[in-house]
């Protein structure tokens, strides 16, 4: 049975967690199990960049990245919900990223899919989601994930915006049922 995670990387209630909650209801429903990771809401020391991962596999930290890791290493596809931030991914999800490095060596990540999605309030080219889109599928790229698919939403700034876009909304889950 396929098996997804989706890492969210905003803490508020806000538009990310409403796509990850209807992303989550619509696997369901296909029998694919998922679980919404909040790295922002979990307790993860930030990488020191110490490279022992390099070595060992494994972080020498004790905190919540030990369960998200058993997740990740579980999942086929990873499904990333980033809200935009000057342009870039939150911060949240970098944190988790980094910690993540402990399965580069081992090649974990290798072949596993990537569903990539940002959020933003912006309309305009200058600050809108593509190079926050482009962070995430960067990290795919240097991890050798596959991006199945890249959407990304404008014009949410306050955090029940993505509601005005509900066409989208179904539109991007009917994409994502189709390919998993
Ligand atoms: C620190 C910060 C920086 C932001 N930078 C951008 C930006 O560069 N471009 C943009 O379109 N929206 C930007 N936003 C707006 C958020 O992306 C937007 O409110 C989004 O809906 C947040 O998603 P969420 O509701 O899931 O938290 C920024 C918000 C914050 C808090």
């Amino acid at each position: 049975m396929a098996k997804t995670v989706i890492i969210l990387g905003s803490r508020r209630e806000g538009n990310g967690q409403y796509l990850a909650n209807k992303i989550k209801d619509r696997l369901e429903s296909k029998r694919i199990i998922s679980d919404i990771i909040i790295p922002g809401n979990q307790k993860i020391y930030i990488c020191t960049g110490c490279m022992d991962c390099d070595t060992k596999g494994v972080c020498d930290f004790k905190d919540d990245m030990i369960d998200n890791i058993k997740k990740v290493e579980n999942a086929d596809t990873l499904i990333f919900i980033t809200p935009t931030r000057w342009n870039l991914i939150s911060g949240d999800l970098k944190i988790f990223m980094d910690r993540l490095n402990p399965l580069y060596t081992k090649e974990t990540l290798k072949n596993k899919n990537m569903i990539a999605i940002a959020i933003g309030s912006s309309c305009k080219d200058e600050y809108s989601s593509d190079k926050a889109l482009k962070s995430l599928t960067n990290f795919a790229e240097s991890a050798s994930m596959n991006v199945l698919l890249e959407e990304k939403f404008n014009n949410c700034l306050k955090f029940d915006d993505i509601k005005k876009q509900e066409e989208k909304v179904e539109k991007l889950l009917d994409k994502i049922e189709k390919i998993l």
